[in-house]
């Protein structure tokens, strides 16, 4: 396995990661619709707390989209090719990805790519263990940040990039749109995309998988304000903020919040504010799709679907696309 490549993501160093987590916080405190961004959620204790999220009964996305890999990952892996290699975006645990790597024999490469600076070289290191022949190159950093990708070893690897577990439907549209784009230059002129994506259902099924009996999603969700006081000079009363997460049927959307049980103010360095007992901070949005209305978003991006795999039950799609 390749060591950790810090410089071709610009990565950042520890205190400019902080400051921007710091800047990003205060900011989105102040907005008119107080928000987190999502992204926050992955330290080491949310990576953690999302993989419990993946077991439970509730989250039907992780199950379906595993039995989709596991029912048509050798095709996938056709419509990969060989001499490509894999760049993982948000790749988490790369539970999924095992399934496929174990089609991709000539794989040239696997980078997978994760904002969780622990959680990645924990799993990079197990992959390097599982995979011997296979070349890991681990990336810290943010894929919605300009990304420069190592030079391939040869001018004949294309570039696949691989997106599971719905995490485009953590973006607004604009924002998604934004991203295939992005993806589109990132992966060259013969790359390709495989994207998992959430597809819409009925809101029970949907809102039962937010608001798990067990309260893991609470716990996930209530862990981006422990982490504030982990590594901010912050005071947050975690306990007085409760989960809420609701499906808004007009926008297609889960939306997370943190709601305060009763009037407080929380300090943030030298910045305080006052929050009313029922007052909201919008924590993540999850999209839901329907494979025309991706279809479209990605095709204005540049894609062509070319094939499209999904459950009997259709609650979760991957699509392959090339450009
Ligand atoms: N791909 C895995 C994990 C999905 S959870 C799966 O399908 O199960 C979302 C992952 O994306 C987390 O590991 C999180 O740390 C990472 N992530 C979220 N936003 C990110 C960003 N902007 N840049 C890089 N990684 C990000
Ligand atoms: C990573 N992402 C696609 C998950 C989702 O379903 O939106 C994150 C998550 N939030 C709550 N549960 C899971």
């Amino acid at each position: 396995m390749t060591s950790t490549l810090l410089s071709p993501l610009g990565q950042k160093t520890h205190s400019e990661t902080s400051k921007q987590f710091r800047d990003d916080v205060l900011k989105g405190l102040n907005s008119p619709i107080r928000s987190i961004p999502s992204k926050y959620f992955y330290d080491q204790q949310g990576s953690l707390l999302f993989d419990q999220i993946c077991e439970l009964q509730e989250y039907y996305p992780t199950r379906t989209e595993t039995r989709i890999m596991q029912r048509s990952a050798k095709m996938m892996a056709a419509c990969i090719g060989t001499n490509t290699r894999l760049v993982e975006y948000g790749s988490g645990s790369s539970v999924k990805t095992r399934i496929l790597l174990d089609q991709l024999k000539q794989l040239d490469s696997y980078l997978p790519i994760d904002i969780s600076r622990e959680h990645l070289h924990t799993t990079a290191n197990n992959l390097a263990v599982e995979y011997p022949h296979h070349d890991i190159q681990p990336l810290v950093g943010d894929f919605t940040k300009p990304i420069n990708l190592p030079k391939t070893s040869s001018p004949q690897t294309r570039t696949c990039i691989y997106f599971p577990g719905s995490t485009i439907g953590n973006f607004t549209h604009e924002e998604a749109s934004r991203l295939l784009h992005s993806m589109r230059s990132t992966a060259g002129p013969r790359g390709s995309l495989l994207i998992g994506f959430d597809l819409l259902k009925d809101k029970h099924t949907l809102e039962a998988a937010y608001n798990d009996r067990d309260g893991v999603t609470a716990q996930f969700n209530l862990n981006v304000l422990s982490r504030i006081n982990r590594e901010l000079d912050a005071q947050v009363e975690v306990a007085s903020f409760d989960h809420k997460a609701i499906f808004n049927e007009e926008a297609g959307r889960i939306e997370m919040r943190l709601r305060s049980l009763r009037n407080q103010s929380i300090r943030i360095d030298d910045h305080f504010f006052h929050i009313n007992a029922g007052d909201e901070i919008l924590t993540e949005y999850s999209h839901k799709y329907t494979v025309e209305g991706f279809t479209t978003m990605a095709d204005e991006a540049g894609w062509s679907c070319r094939a499209v795999w999904h459950d009997a039950q259709t609650y979760f799609a991957v699509m392959y696309l090339e450009g």
